[in-house]
């Protein structure tokens, strides 16, 4: 391994870490990266054809800003946002009290061992996190064994293979002080994209889990892949 790859292993491995997303990355994500990271929501949220009593999870729910869209455009559906962060859970609930959407809750609990019984959720949606997972096939099989029969997952992911340049421009949206601009696309490009998953590599990992079906997409105009799964 060059110095480089041990480099960035450690910094990986920093943001993989539970530690960096209560003390460093969340904060950060919340305040400065949501707004950008947010846009995609609405090019998949139309996907979902959510029943309106549907029982909703969101893996990996961060502030918890997908799920409350969520629960807000359907009253009648139930959200679940499940994070291995407290502090993302505590943000979460917070903004949460603000909206005083009662139809949705966040949680504690990591993706690799998903704290509900099997057939739970007609819906799992998970935006951004899945490259943190230690074992994304484990947690592929967790929202397999958590969905109904005909239940749907919705999984969108930072694509490795995207152009820098794609990267770059997503990164605009960020609201970052200038001086620091450098340093975060750097680290962006490097660790974040440079280190997350292809799309090719999230097609692998469904393999004999039990989905009947699965498909994979580029999110227009964004530097992410979508992900369907069907139970
Ligand atoms: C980039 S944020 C995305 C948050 C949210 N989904 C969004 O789109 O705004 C990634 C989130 O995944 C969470 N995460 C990473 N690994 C996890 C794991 N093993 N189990 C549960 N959550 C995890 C982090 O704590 C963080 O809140």
């Amino acid at each position: 391994m060059s110095y480089k790859q041990g480099k960035r292993s450690l910094l990986k491995r920093f943001a993989d870490s539970q530690w960096a997303w209560d003390h460093v990355l969340g904060p950060a994500y919340n305040r400065r990266i949501l707004k950008a990271a947010s846009r995609h929501y609405l090019l998949f949220i139309g996907e979902l054809d959510l029943p309106n009593t549907a029982e909703v999870l969101d893996v990996g729910s961060g502030p918890g800003h997908l799920s409350l869209m969520l629960a807000q455009d359907y009253p009648d559906a139930k959200v679940v946002g499940v994070d291995y962060s407290e502090g993302q859970v505590r943000a979460a609930s917070h903004r949460r009290n603000r909206t005083g959407a009662d139809n949705c809750r966040f949680i504690y609990g990591d993706a690799m061992d998903l704290p509900f019984e099997d057939s739970m959720f007609d819906r799992v949606v998970s935006l951004g996190s899945i490259k943190y997972w230690p074992d994304m096939k484990r947690g592929l099989k967790e929202i397999h064994r958590v969905l109904v029969t005909g239940g749907r997952a919705f999984i969108a992911e930072a694509d490795r293979d995207s152009p820098r340049r794609e990267v770059l421009d997503f990164n605009r949206g960020f609201t970052t002080f200038p001086v620091i601009r450098n340093l975060i696309n750097w680290f962006t490009v490097e660790v974040i994209f440079g280190e997350s998953v292809t799309a090719e590599e999230a097609e692998a990992a469904t393999d004999s889990i039990g989905f009947q079906q699965v498909s994979v997409e580029k999110l227009e105009g964004f530097p992410f892949f979508l992900m369907k799964l069907h139970k």
